[in-house]
């Protein structure tokens, strides 16, 4: 497990903003986007701080954790930080060409049976799919297009490659709309799996998004499942994904 590591020129940047410690990142006296989760005995926050590149200051996102580990098949015992977790997804998908944060520093230490761990990542460009739900109503057609294309191009890459995200809402899909050609980004990788085995795993990933986006017509779900399957038309493996996502959402209700 790397316990600390740095993107190219990141080292000079944490040095200019006065952050070369560990401790420096972690006592950073910053407010949260969120307000920081708190559950059996972990802590969890997350930042958005301008940092000093060669080239100007740009804004990143700081997550900060304490006794967040994970457990898995590879760290069965003691886990390991939840942030390593979600920088080794980071990289991977990087490694992929699945759009999500660019991975900038993270660091973690283990002190009196305490893990701390930060994580730092550039901002995606854009905003988020809630925000843009919020003006559904109004959008062209053409642009809901655009946009479904978008995400389920995002979403289809991803699983292509095994991978479950497995908290797909609307609040961790971005959307940058600065070009002609608008393109998502998936964030918040901490909780995704590598899915070998498992043919259908990607319908719990549309079912998060699809339970969550109550405003959004059913011919445009439907629209969005043909994109994220990628099926031209309804065939049999499609209708039976749809009843799938249907009963879950009778079951779980709309939230
Ligand atoms: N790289 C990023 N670019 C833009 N917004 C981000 C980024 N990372 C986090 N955020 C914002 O911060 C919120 C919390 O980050 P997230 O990664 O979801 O942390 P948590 O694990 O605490 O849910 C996100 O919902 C999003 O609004
Ligand atoms: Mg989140």
């Amino acid at each position: 497990m790397i316990s600390r590591w740095h993107a190219d020129g990141l080292e000079a940047a944490l040095a200019r903003a006065g952050l070369a410690t560990f401790d420096a990142i972690w006592d950073l006296d910053e407010g949260y986007v969120e307000e920081p989760n708190v559950r059996r005995g972990g802590w969890s926050g997350v930042s958005r701080i301008a940092l000093p590149f060669d080239d100007g200051a740009r804004p990143v996102f700081l997550k900060r954790q304490a006794n967040h580990v994970t457990r898995s098949l590879r760290y069965p015992v003691f886990g390991e930080p939840t942030l390593h977790r979600e920088l080794v997804r980071l990289r991977e998908f990087s490694r992929l060409h699945i759009t999500a944060p660019v991975p900038l520093h993270y660091a973690h230490t283990k002190k009196a049976g305490e893990w701390r761990a930060v994580l730092l990542v550039a901002e995606v460009p854009g905003r988020s799919l809630t925000s843009w739900l919020d003006g559904y109503g109004a959008a062209s057609r053409a642009t809901k297009d655009a946009v479904m294309k978008a995400v389920a191009e995002v979403c289809r890459r991803m699983w292509s490659h095994h991978y479950e995200h497995r908290s797909l809402y609307p609040k961790h899909i971005f959307l940058d709309d600065s070009t002609s050609r608008i393109s998502a980004a998936v964030i918040d990788l901490e909780k995704s799996r590598h899915r070998c085995l498992h043919p259908t795993f990607h319908v719990r990933d549309l079912d998060a998004l699809n339970r969550r986006t109550p405003r959004v017509s059913r011919s445009d779900r439907l629209r969005f499942l043909l994109k994220a399957v990628d099926a031209e038309r309804v065939t049999p493996a499609v209708r039976e994904v749809w009843t799938r996502l249907v009963e879950r959402a009778a079951r779980r209700g709309v939230s």
